[in-house]
């Protein structure tokens, strides 16, 4: 897949695309980032960007112009059949989720728009948005950060991108539950024991034991998960037994309690 990011920091882009597994994956061929710059569409000797907001109020507005001419040239360079997806990354988007992520993985172009300042010229998103995304409840200084937050996760998702496709499957959230701890050597760490089921080699009992913790995992700090993940009736009468643990859990005193594994 091709992905490619508009930004007035490409250097951002480059530089976070080369280490890890995503660096490993643009080498393998598996997907190709590429960064543009609005500022190679401008005509004016300041390569400007950027203007006052129509209307005052402080702070500055990318200007439309050089971000769509940047996006102009680069939708008339591909194949005839590609329509690419065009998100643009903001604070006022939709929230980006594993869903979107999943999605996106399956589109053969993909375009990132990086707003900075106060935002992009509406206008721009008007004409060319097929999407718009947050990464979260908070303001960032661009969208560079969550274009990779996007790219990383797409990634993840691409055929042969991760050397074991199977993590990918297991990850948190893409089983629609947040993940199980995990646990490697020493078996034993400051008195800490790692859960006695796991080192039984019993895989039945592992893979219970693991679906158990995620479901506890994801009762106690994501119930929201709950309604929308495939659940079996294993799962809901697992989940029956939890409720009633945690109820009375947080009917004890908790204070200066540990956390279980699980939690
Ligand atoms: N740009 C600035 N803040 C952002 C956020 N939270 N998500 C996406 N794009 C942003």
């Amino acid at each position: 897949m091709r992905i490619t990011v508009f930004t007035i920091f490409p250097e951002l882009i480059r530089a976070a695309c080369q280490p890890s597994i995503l660096g490993a994956a643009i080498e393998k061929g598996i997907l190709s980032v590429t960064a543009v710059d609005p500022r190679d569409h401008t005509t004016d000797r300041h390569r400007k960007v950027d203007d006052v907001p129509f209307g005052g109020g402080g702070g500055m507005v990318m200007m439309a112009a050089p971000l769509a001419l940047a996006l102009d040239e680069r939708l008339h360079a591909e194949p005839v059949d590609v329509r690419p997806r065009i998100v643009f990354l903001s604070p006022g988007g939709v929230p980006f989720h594993q869903g979107l992520a999943q999605e996106f993985s399956g589109e053969e172009s993909l375009y990132l728009v990086c707003g900075r300042y106060k935002g992009i010229d509406d206008r721009v998103r008007c004409e060319y948005a097929t999407d718009e995304i947050s990464i979260g409840d908070y303001v960032l200084s661009g969208g560079e950060l969550p274009a990779l937050v996007v790219i990383d996760s797409v990634m993840r998702l691409l055929p042969g991108a991760l050397g074991d496709f199977a993590s990918a499957e297991d990850d948190s959230i893409q089983s629609g539950l947040l993940g199980a701890p995990e646990y490697t050597r020493p078996r034993e760490f400051r008195g800490a024991e790692v859960p006695e089921v796991l080192l039984t080699g019993h895989h039945d009992n592992v893979r219970r034991w693991r679906r158990r913790a995620a479901l506890r995992r994801t009762l106690a700090r994501r119930p929201d998960l709950l309604e929308q993940a495939p659940l079996t009736a294993e799962d809901q009468e697992v989940l029956e037994e939890l409720r009633a643990e945690l109820d009375l859990e947080r009917g004890s005193v908790k204070r200066g309690r540990r956390p279980r594994a699980e939690e």
